[in-house]
């Protein structure tokens, strides 16, 4: 048993979808959470700014002693994950893998959209890891730049005109493939799932990224003998290098009543 907090992290916001799982999953954890909101997006980056960003993020919570890290981003996660595991000594997760196979157990006909950053759709991690799932699944994979931007600056309600505008536009190549199963492969798009699951249909699962990495966060926790001993519910710190108010409107909006826990401001890291 092991007190120590769980390390999550993410370009912004789109981690606390991570976090909200870990706090419905493992209620008595401590969370250590950074959204690097400053510096985002990360996904309009090119890979060397983007791995030498995971080794800063990472080494700030390593070094206030987290368990382990859940990599709550899909950009830094297909692009520098073996940069942030070769960075730490703790044992480290990601959101792609998790997020792929369960896109694969859930689809029924073998169609899988993906919707992630720019940065992960060049990567083509997740085809790799779907292809990996299961074989013969047909991936149609789409970068979308605006929404990550559009969720960090507030404009994530369902009926955000130009949130509506982007996702009309990323939305159409997965409703011509006919896909039953959209992957949200960046952490901050299960932040608008329901203006997804609008468009898209009762008829399509959306896989959130976030979840699923929690949930492979939860079970690894559990393989190594990690998981926290104490029987009260667990505390969670927050730290943004954005502005601590606009973080704490956006989590108020994602997190579980009582999840928001104390906010605390840090400058940008230098690349
Ligand atoms: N939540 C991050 C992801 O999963 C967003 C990256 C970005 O800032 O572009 O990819």
């Amino acid at each position: 048993l092991d007190n120590r907090p769980i390390g999550v992290f993410d370009s912004g916001v789109g981690g606390l979808t991570a976090v909200r799982a870990l706090q419905r999953l493992l209620p008595s954890e401590n969370i250590l959470y950074f959204g690097d909101s400053g510096r985002a997006p990360y996904g309009c980056r090119p890979v060397d700014e983007i791995r030498r960003i995971a080794r800063q993020d990472s080494s700030f919570l390593a070094e206030k002693g987290v368990k382990a890290l859940l990599v709550a981003c899909g950009t830094m996660d297909s692009n520098a994950l073996g940069d942030i595991v070769e960075n730490v000594t703790v044992p480290v997760g990601g959101v792609v893998r998790p997020s792929a196979e369960a896109a694969a157990a859930a689809t029924r006909n073998g169609r899988v959209g993906v919707l992630a950053t720019a940065a992960t759709a060049r990567s083509g991690a997740f085809g790799r890891a779907l292809a990996a799932a299961r074989a013969s699944l047909t991936v149609t994979a789409e970068g979308c730049p605006l929404l990550v931007p559009l969720i960090e600056s507030g404009h994530g309600a369902a009926d955000d005109p130009a949130l509506g505008e982007a996702l009309d536009e990323y939305l159409a190549p997965m409703q011509a493939a006919g896909v039953d199963t959209l992957l949200l492969g960046c952490t901050h798009f299960p932040l608008v799932s329901d203006a997804i699951a609008a468009r898209m249909g009762p008829g399509v699962t959306l896989i959130d990224s976030g979840a699923e990495g929690a949930r492979a966060c939860a079970r690894n926790l559990a393989e190594a003998g990690l998981l926290c001993g104490q029987e009260r519910r667990g505390s969670s710190i927050y730290y943004t290098s954005g502005g601590t108010d606009a973080f704490a409107r956006l989590s108020a909006l994602f997190l579980d009543a009582g999840g928001a826990g104390p906010i605390r401001g840090v400058e940008p890291f230098r690349l």
